[in-house]
Formats: structure tokens, sequence, C-alpha cells
């Protein structure tokens, strides 16, 4: 430990009082004098307002209550108090699952997370304030809280150091894994690569425009990991014949085809021949067997439905049945999203439900545009292991990325069932990433800087959480919380990611409650604010009639392999009950070829 509190001598010594040149020319605003979500204008030189219109509060601030207000929060649970009974008595829950209950409280967790989203979206990283550009230029990542306006006196506003710790003795220090630490809820790799392969739809950082701007930019479940996410790549990848995807059958199964055969732009080391190259809707997807996998299973799903919808409508020309078939897919996946994905992570004895008619009685917009806090927070990496197990194999990391026959050699079923019975590390409160993915998470806290991206306390209060006082209080472990402190100074000055990564976990679960509380609104908005949840399209027409719609109603991870592959392997999102995990041996392979900083 000394060596890295010898290296910051000189920013120790600075951040200790914070206040360079004349204080009275300091932006009002770098101190974040608003609470309660009002906004600061900057008034004059040295003076601000805070607009606190329809915030529930007033004064200078905003931060006295208003009447009604201060019942409601007087009465409001905190987190961990519904966290607590939501993940307990499961006895009460299998009574709740079964009746009108469970709708009500569904509709309870999709109003009150999706309304902490503002919609239609705000700022972004070049406009801190309302404007015309950040809402019509949709190429911008947008932003929940606007930037650290750059003539603060700290990075952080005004708290903290005047130079920001390291990020790379950040991630040593805080991220990097000494021993595997299994995550306590039982996920495991077949969740993982889900993350991974859904997430990257709609997390695409533009590396030509730069960070802040996203070329995914239907900002949402528009399956641009599967179809590509423009309509030049889509035509390429379709074979224009019945609505299907482009194949090729391998070992008398279907696969990607090759990138001679669907020509698009992947992203392979060179010594990986064309005829290697299998061609999806992600570039990158070429990089891990485990995302291949999920691009094959979607794949065939895709040309399977196409098949069904031509039974029914053998009038309906190619185009309409790949539209049709495209909207099934989304359907689909926001159902095993919400239905398994989320259920499985939240924890929850409440069954969730996949139903937008939940929200047909209340105001809710049907749009969506992804945010750089949600990109930041879903990195997700200590869920990677050290090594892959296939059947009674060990793959080291450089075995393992970009193994384009992996996938081939052992067919989905395999690779399913491999990953299914493989825990994945725990997320939040353990130092638990793999040194083979590290730069990955300082590419994170490089970027949050870049993007002069607010305290992590000011995120918890923006989600309304209260902020923490201490490092001790955020951690629950002296030893980390001294050695926060010595590198940020403030409990106030400390970063987005790094905050929600050091946090202590939840009981026994995977992360801790800021992931949950900050992430929740962002999934939720994302998933029920699709256009396919919309009155308009939410009926069974959209869906070219009652079979379609029952196949997105019915959706489930398990289906989703089951009904795509011949023989079907134990499949899920957590280790079956029985399987005596023993954590994995470090190897020291480099991941030499990284691609994109959100993998
Ligand atoms: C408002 O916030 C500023 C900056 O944090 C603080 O100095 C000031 O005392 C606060 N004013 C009131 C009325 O709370
Ligand atoms: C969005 O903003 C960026 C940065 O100003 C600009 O380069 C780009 O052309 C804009 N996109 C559109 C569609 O106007
Ligand atoms: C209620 O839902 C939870 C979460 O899906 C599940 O664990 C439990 O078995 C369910 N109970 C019944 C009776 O369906
Ligand atoms: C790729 O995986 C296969 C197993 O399917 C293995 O035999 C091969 O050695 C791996 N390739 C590399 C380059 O490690």
């Amino acid at each position: 430990m000394c060596w890295l509190l010898h290296a910051f001598p000189l920013v120790m010594l600075l951040s200790l009082n914070a206040s360079p040149g004349d204080a009275s020319s300091v932006n009002p605003c770098c101190y974040f004098p608003c609470q309660h979500k009002g906004i600061c204008v900057r008034v004059g030189t040295a003076g601000y307002e805070c607009d606190c219109t329809r915030t529930g509060y007033y004064g200078t601030n905003c931060s006295v209550p208003e009447f009604w207000m201060r019942i409601r929060e007087a009465m409001r649970p905190s987190p961990t108090f519904y966290h607590f009974i939501l993940t307990r008595f499961k006895w009460f829950w299998d009574i709740i699952n079964n009746t009108f209950i469970r709708d009500t409280l569904m509709r309870l967790v999709l109003t009150l997370r999706a309304n902490l989203i503002p919609s239609p979206p705000t700022y972004n990283s070049d406009y801190g304030y309302i404007s015309w550009e950040a809402y019509a230029n949709v190429s911008y990542f947008t932003r929940i809280l606007p930037p650290v306006p750059t003539d603060c006196p700290t990075p952080m506003g005004t708290k903290g150091p005047l130079q920001l710790p390291d990020s790379r003795l950040v991630a040593e220090h805080f991220f990097l894994r000494r021993t595997f630490h299994p995550d306590p809820q039982g996920t495991n790799l077949m969740f993982a690569f889900f993350a991974q392969h859904f997430t990257h739809q709609f997390f695409k950082t533009s590396g030509k425009m730069g960070h802040g701007f996203t070329r995914a930019l239907g900002h949402g479940v528009d399956l641009g990991h599967i179809y590509g996410d423009n309509l030049e790549r889509q035509h390429k990848l379709r074979l224009f014949r019945d609505g299907k995807l482009k194949y090729q059958i391998l070992n008398g199964e279907i696969y990607p085809p090759t990138v001679m055969e669907a020509p698009v732009h992947m992203i392979y080391p060179k010594h990986v021949l064309p005829g290697d190259q299998l061609a999806v809707g992600q570039e990158v997807f070429g990089l891990l067997p485990g995302l291949m996998m999920y691009a094959t299973l979607w794949l065939r799903e895709h040309n399977r439905v196409c098949d069904l919808l031509k039974q029914e409508h053998p009038t309906w020309d190619d185009e309409q049945l790949f539209q049709t078939a495209r909207l099934i897919l989304i359907g689909e996946t926001i159902k095993i999203v919400i239905e398994d994905y989320v259920q499985h992570l939240s924890g929850y004895y409440l069954q969730l439900k996949f139903d937008p008619e939940l929200l047909f009685g209340v105001q809710f917009q049907y749009r969506n545009r992804i945010a750089v806090e949600f990109n930041q927070l879903y990195h997700w990496h200590p869920l990677m292991p050290d090594s892959f197990r296939i059947r009674d194999k060990e793959y080291n990391y450089d075995q393992f990325i970009y193994n384009t026959t992996m996938l081939t050699d052992y067919g989905v079923e395999a690779l399913v069932e491999a990953f299914s019975k493989q825990r994945a590390g725990q997320i939040g409160g353990v130092a638990n990433i793999n040194e083979n993915l590290l730069k990955v998470a300082i590419g994170v806290i490089e970027e949050s800087r870049l993007l002069r991206l607010q305290p992590f306390n000011e995120y918890r209060k923006r989600f309304n959480m209260k902020p923490y006082t201490s490092f001790q209080e955020l951690t629950g472990d002296e030893k980390t919380a001294a050695e926060l402190e010595e590198l940020y100074g403030d409990i106030d000055a400390l970063e987005f990611y790094p905050g929600l990564l050091v946090e202590k976990a939840q009981p026994n679960s995977i992360f801790g409650e800021s992931m949950v509380e900050i992430g929740a609104p962002f999934s939720l908005k994302g998933l029920l604010g699709n256009p396919i949840c919309s009155p308009e399209y939410w009926k069974p027409s959209t869906f070219g009639g009652a079979t379609g719609f029952e196949l997105v109603n019915t959706a489930s991870l398990q289906k989703l392999v089951c009904l795509n592959v011949k023989k079907c392997p134990y499949v899920a999102f957590r280790v079956p009950d029985d399987s005596g995990e023993e954590p994995m041996e470090a190897t020291s392979v480099s991941w030499k070829k990284e691609q994109s900083t959100e993998l």
C-alpha cells in the first residue's frame, strides 16, 4: 500500500484546501448547491439560481419541502427496506405471485423507476442545459446530470484533489482480482454473455466522433446487434427470401454466414481468414465464443419465426416477413430480459412480469435515449472468470478470445451447458476484475473524466438515495475506506464508476444499493419505452396475429435455446443448486486485442 500513497504526496497536499485563485470568481454551480433535482443556473458572475419547479421543494437551494413532500418523505421507505422485503419471506411472495397485487406492485416498480429518467431527454456531454441540439442530435448519448462545469476549481467541482488519482492505480488497487469471488446469487457465464450480447446493441461508443457519441442510433432494444445498426448492413445480412437472414450449415447445424457470404465489416485479428470470420449484426461479436453463441441462437430464432409466419401468411413478401419477425424478436428479447434476466439479477421473490398494459393507465413516454451514465455503470467485467471451463477442458483468455472454431467445434448445446454451469464473479464490494480486463475499467474511469461526470454522491441524490457521509459508510471496510480517503480526500469527490464498484454489496447480493437504484431505472425505461410496448403497437396484428403475439408472450431463455438446438441442455442464468464449484486459479495471460471500451 505504501508505494501507492507515496505516489501522491503533491496531490494530497493540494487537495487539503482546494480554493485556488479568487474565491469570488468561482462558478457557484460548482458547489452543486441545488438539491432534489433543482436546476442550477449561473446568474451574473458570482450568483446562481436554483430552479425548483415541480420538485416539491423550495428555497434558495430547493432544500425546503412543501407540505405534501414533507409527508411523503416521512413515509417513503428506504431502498434498503424494500430490498429487504422483496428478497425475503418467500412464503409471502408465493401468495402474492398469484394475486392482482402482483400487477399492482409490478406497475409500481415500473413507474417509480422509470419516472426517474427524464423523457424527452435533457442534457448531453456538450450541453449542460436544455437545448434543441441536445434533443435533436441523436448521435449523442444523453446525460442524466450535466457535466461538471469546465471552470470549476477541481475536476469534481469544488471538492477533492486538483488532479484526480491515476486511473491505473485506482483500478489496480480497488478493482484488480487477487482471488476469484464467486457471485453469491449464483450468477453464471450464460448470464454474463447475455448481458454483454444484449447491451452491445445500444452501447456502441463512436470511434470516429469520440466519447459521448454513439453509433447505435436506435437508443434501445432495436436488435441492431442482430440486424446491423444501419440499413446497408442489414441488407448484406439478409437472404431476401422468406424474410430470413443468411446462414451457413456446418455439421448439420445453422450458423451465421462468413464475411465472404455476407460482406459486412467485422473486427477480427489479421490471422483469422475471411472463411473463418462469421458475419453478424454487431461488428465486435467475433471476440468471444459466448457472444457468437448468442448471435447464433438469435439467428436460428429469427429464421424459425420466419418459417412460422410464412405458414400463416403465405401471401406475405420477404420484407413483411422480415419486419414482423424482427418485431417478434424484439418482444421476445424484452420478455426474456424482464422475466429471466432482471428477475435473476434482482433476487426478488416478487415474480416480475412483462406486461405493457400495466402502464396503459398512467402517463408514460414511449421513447428512450441511452445515457452515458448507463453505459458507465454497465461495465460488469467482474463477472468474467479467470478461465473458461468447457466439458473437461479449461481455456485461458488467450485460447478463448477470438477463437473462431470453438463454437462450431463444440456446438451451441455444449457451450450453453458449460456457460450455464460455470459461476460468474461478484460485481460489487470486492476487487474482482481479471487482469486481462483491467484496462477496460481504466478506460471507463478515463472516459468519465473526459466527459466530466459529476461525483458519485450527486448521482446518489439524483436517484433518491442519501449521499454517503464517509468512505467507511460506503465500503463498510476500514482499510479500503482509508485508502480511498487517501486518494480522493473527500467522499463528495469520489468518482461515479469507482463508487459503484467499491460500495459494499447488499447481503448475499451481486452488488450494492447504488448499482440497483441507478441501473434499474435506465433498464426499465429502456425496455418499456420501446414502441412495441405502446398502446398502438401492443396488439396481435403487429406481430402477425395471435401466433406471433403468443411467441412474444411466452418467450423464455429456456425456449430460445431449446427450440433451436437438437438436444436441450441445462440452461439458466444461475448455476444449478448442487454445483460444488471451487474458485479457479488466476491465469497470467494478457488480453492483447481490445476493440471497444465497452467490452
Ligand atoms: C445553498 O447552498 C450553498 C452552496 O452549497 C450554501 O453555501 C448556502 O448556505 C445554501 N443556502 C441555503 C439557504 O441553504
Ligand atoms: C451531432 O453533433 C456532432 C457534434 O457537434 C456533429 O458532428 C454531428 O454532425 C451532429 N449530427 C447531426 C445529425 O447533426
Ligand atoms: C413467486 O415468484 C418467485 C420469483 O419468480 C419464485 O421464486 C417463486 O417460486 C414464485 N412462487 C410461486 C408460487 O409461483
Ligand atoms: C480454440 O478452441 C479449440 C477448442 O474448440 C481449441 O482446440 C483451440 O486450441 C483453440 N484455439 C486457440 C488458438 O487456442
